[in-house]
């Protein structure tokens, strides 16, 4: 670490302006792999601090532990568990004919019976379905939320997609509307069948189809995708509509799987193969290309570099693209659920900070919300500008702004703003902004389902290098249980122990146990 706090010292004291401007720096910092370009040049760093963090990536066995995740090795010690959502990218042929047979199962399972809905061969009520609803949460709702929206303009003539993840009987009622009950089909995905919010969705989703169509018929509009087929079953889902992976598919890890049961349907096969191909081609990538070349790593040693090294405590991530809207709610599941640990591998104080707070939003929408805080705030916070590389030279002229006002931003917070004291006495100091503020521009090179593919994987990537750096497991997520446990206490009016003010809420408020 202390070749990495003399660059870091060294990078302080220099101005970001002056390292833009240094010659070959783009050729340094300017990455691109898949549909996916990495701009870091305006990033306080350098091709020598990048090095050192090369170096201390080797020397932490980051190459190693790269080939053991791909091997399929048990790289959740907690959970006992290999992490090889890579098996369900198009074509991947993961470590162990028994894995990889279970994977190609599941896929052609899910690929025919997405395209028996798309044909209208599937009627589970004499109709074909127009409608599917995903109820699911976490990683079995932000992916497939995320994609939906992103790939939206790809749906083409296939059912429409909801989403309902939140308790609210008003995401429901809405995911809903104007439904024809006979034409809905619900996936439940649920990799745990045991999450209170999804069982509890998924059962007034039956109650009301039950209400609409009777009681025997409502069955066949709901399907499952779990690691629990069993209790999938056992809440009445007939045992040819489920669709099973394997608990070494981490939740937030699970877009790959039958956890996209809802795109395959709602997108087509097709597109979800692409979407699929491109998370395959980084992957390749991030499995050969040497550290200093490679873009996952590359992207966890700058997100570790700003977080651990400069004390950068959370990062933004701006996605200039309307349909990426949801990109910044899946990162932050994604990264913060990975990292935000505080213990290594064996249990001890990791001593590390694990990784940043992320969030973020869609711009241009954003420039009217928070870009305030980050240009004039006290707080200096390294963005990620995410944008289309077709918009900079589109003929439509809403595309070419949008690309401005990206490139704008970064610009800005780069240069900032002194106005001069004497010109405005009265609102100088107001009107002048720091600048020297560094971000990063990934370019997709088209709103396609390979670069949205690609994009994702490159960040479960970085999540794993960044978790080497740092010394944690990313795949393990136990602090969601202590949440779970207390919200079942509160139910069963079993609070005698909580704290006073907890107890006082639920008096005040009349709460109602069951
Ligand atoms: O937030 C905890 C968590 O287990 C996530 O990791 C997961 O994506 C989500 O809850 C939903 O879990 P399941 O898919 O088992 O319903």
């Amino acid at each position: 670490m202390s070749a990495l706090k003399s660059h870091a010292d060294r990078l302080r004291a220099a101005r970001l302006a002056d390292l833009v401007a240094e010659p070959g720096r783009h050729d340094d910092l300017v990455f691109a792999q898949a549909g996916v370009e990495l701009d870091l040049t305006k990033q306080r760093l350098d091709p020598a601090a990048l090095g050192a963090l090369v170096d201390v990536a080797e020397q932490r066995g980051l190459g190693e532990q790269r080939d053991a995740l791909l091997s399929g090795a048990i790289v959740n010690p907690t959970e006992g568990r290999p992490a090889l959502h890579m098996a369900y990218r198009e074509g991947a042929n993961i470590a162990g004919s028994d894995q990889a047979s279970l994977v190609e199962r599941t896929q052609a399972q899910t690929c025919a019976f997405a395209e028996r809905v798309r044909s209208g061969d599937y009627r589970p009520s004499g109709e074909a379905i127009e409608r599917v609803v995903n109820i699911g949460i976490g990683g079995s709702d932000l992916g497939p939320r995320l994609v939906a929206d992103a790939l939206a303009l790809h749906a083409g003539s296939g059912p429409e997609m909801r989403f309902v993840a939140s308790l609210d009987p008003s995401e429901l009622a809405l995911a809903l509307a104007g439904a024809d009950p006979r034409r809905v089909l619900f996936v439940v995905a649920s990799k745990s069948f045991s999450t209170q919010e999804t069982l509890m969705s998924a059962e007034a989703a039956r109650d009301w189809l039950a209400g609409e169509i009777g009681g025997e018929a409502a069955g066949a509009h709901f399907i499952a995708a779990s690691a629990a087929p069993d209790k999938a079953t056992a809440f009445g889902i007939d045992k040819d509509l489920v669709f099973d992976f394997p608990d070494w598919v981490g939740g937030r890890y699970s877009v790959w799987s039958a956890v996209g049961l809802s795109l395959e349907i709602g997108l087509g096969p097709d597109a979800f193969a692409a979407f699929r191909a491109g998370a395959r081609a980084m992957d390749q990538h991030f499995a050969t290309a040497p550290l200093g070349r490679n873009l996952p790593v590359i992207k966890g040693l700058t997100d570790y570099w700003n977080r651990a090294v400069m004390g950068y405590p959370s990062r933004c991530v701006a996605a200039y693209s309307a349909r990426l809207g949801k990109l910044a709610d899946y990162f932050q599941q994604l990264e913060m659920e990975s990292l935000g640990k505080s213990v290594d591998h064996s249990g001890a104080p990791s001593g590390t900070p694990g990784g940043a707070l992320v969030w973020g939003g869609a711009g241009t929408e954003i420039q009217h919300s928070f870009f305030q805080w980050l240009h004039q705030g006290p707080d200096t916070v390294p963005v990620d500008f995410i944008g289309i590389r077709r918009h900079f030279a589109s003929a439509d002229p809403r595309e070419r702004a949008l690309a401005a006002n990206m490139a704008a931003q970064g610009a800005a917070l780069l240069a900032g703003r002194q106005v001069d004291p004497a010109a405005e006495p009265e609102l100088a100091a107001h009107k002048s902004m720091p600048g020297e503020r560094g971000s990063s521009t990934l370019l997709l090179e088209d709103m396609q389902p390979g670069p949205l593919g690609a994009l994702i994987a490159l960040h479960e990537h970085k999540v794993f290098v960044e978790s080497v750096l740092y010394g944690i497991n990313p795949f393990d997520q136990w602090g969601v249980e202590l949440g779970k446990v207390l919200t079942k206490g509160i139910l069963d009016g079993e609070v005698s122990s909580y704290d006073a003010s907890t107890q006082a809420l639920l008096k005040r408020t009349g709460f109602q146990t069951r």
